[in-house]
């Protein structure tokens, strides 16, 4: 691989993620409701376990944004001349092949910069681009999204995707507030490409989050392996039930742990022993689901145009370019 093509930046501190985790848990485990943040789902195994989860057929969200990209990537790449395509929490970065191939056949892109706070598979996804499309040069950045936005500073037009409806799992305030970053750290000629799940038959939601085969307990109950390995910890991952629940005024998924029997946890790291009831509720993601009118109002809020709307044909997803005001 020729090494000036390729390029991992690790922006998170060496003793980041171990001190972020440390006061994650300590403000989310000592109060009630119980909380924790979603990104520490996301080490080696659970980036694993999320790839198996796009392919469980309960899971219509990775299809349906797939469907929509491979009906729609020349049309976005005709539409924004895109020489920079950047991801934020491209996992896999699988469905943006599809954006990478017609953008490449465009004859604009130069560059891909994906970012995520899982280095593991950033640094694999990433390296595989780098060998399977020879004319670009690939930036990585290992960093974590909700604190702060330092975008690669490449030459635009930059196109900017946020697939996965990874933006359902922010509440509306954490919503609003990276628009409004992002908006400011876009130029007038970048645009925002957004994934985003709809609001359905609560039944097919929830299925979605809790398949037959157990993947997504497995996920879920992941982050208490996180957890028990970051802060020496020991909750027993088997003492929770996987719960994934629709909240109908909200319009949204929970997904919680739920203890079968009472226990006390011990947390030596924070000097914590946490005494959780039998039924009581961890919650570990919100998906919040989407309608059209709301998205594009709180899109404009927050800085942003929503120039294109596309959803699969069964209606179920949403993909849409938006520009910044
Ligand atoms: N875009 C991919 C993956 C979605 S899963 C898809 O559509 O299939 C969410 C991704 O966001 C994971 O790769 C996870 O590691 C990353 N992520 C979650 N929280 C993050 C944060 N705070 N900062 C950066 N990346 C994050
Ligand atoms: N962004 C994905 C979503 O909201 C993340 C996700 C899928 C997820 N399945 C999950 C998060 C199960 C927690 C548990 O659809």
């Amino acid at each position: 691989m020729a090494e000036s093509r390729f390029a991992l930046d690790d922006r998170l501190p060496a003793d980041y993620l171990a001190n972020a985790l440390r006061s994650d848990a300590l403000e989310g485990l000592s109060t009630a409701p119980r909380t924790l943040p979603p990104k520490w789902f996301y080490d080696k195994r659970g980036s694993d376990l999320f790839e198996q989860i796009t392919m469980l057929p309960e899971y219509y969200p990775a299809r349906a944004e797939q469907e929509i990209l491979t009906r729609r990537a020349s049309e976005i790449a005709g539409l924004t001349r895109a020489t920079t395509l950047i991801e934020l929490g491209s996992g896999s970065s699988r469905k943006t092949r599809l954006l990478l191939d017609a953008l490449t056949a465009g004859g604009t892109l130069q560059r891909y910069a994906p970012l995520d706070v899982s280095s593991s598979t950033l640094r694999e996804a990433s390296e595989a681009i780098c060998r399977d499309y020879p004319a670009l040069s690939v930036t990585a950045t290992v960093a974590d999204f909700t604190t702060g936005l330092a975008l690669p500073d490449h030459p635009g037009p930059r196109l900017l995707a946020f697939l996965g409806s990874t933006i359902g799992n922010f509440d509306a305030d954490q919503r609003s507030a990276f628009y409004r970053a992002l908006a400011l750290t876009l130029s007038s000629d970048d645009v925002l490409l957004l994934g985003a799940d709809l609001v359905k038959d609560p039944d097919a939601l929830v299925r979605a989050y809790d398949d037959l085969s157990g993947v997504t307990a497995e996920f879920n109950k992941n982050v208490l392996h996180v957890l028990n390995r970051g802060l020496g910890s020991d909750f027993d991952p088997d003492a929770y039930d996987h719960v994934a629940l629709w909240n109908a005024d909200e319009e949204r998924i929970e997904m919680r742990l739920r203890a079968r029997t009472a226990q006390t946890v011990k947390i030596p790291e924070l000097e914590l022993s946490l005494d959780i009831a039998q039924g009581e509720d961890l919650r570990t993601e919100l998906s919040c689901k989407f309608r059209r009118e709301t998205l594009t109002q709180e899109l404009r809020e927050g800085g942003f145009t929503v120039r294109n709307w596309w959803t699969d044909t069964a209606g179920r997803f949403a993909l849409l370019l938006a520009v910044p005001n």
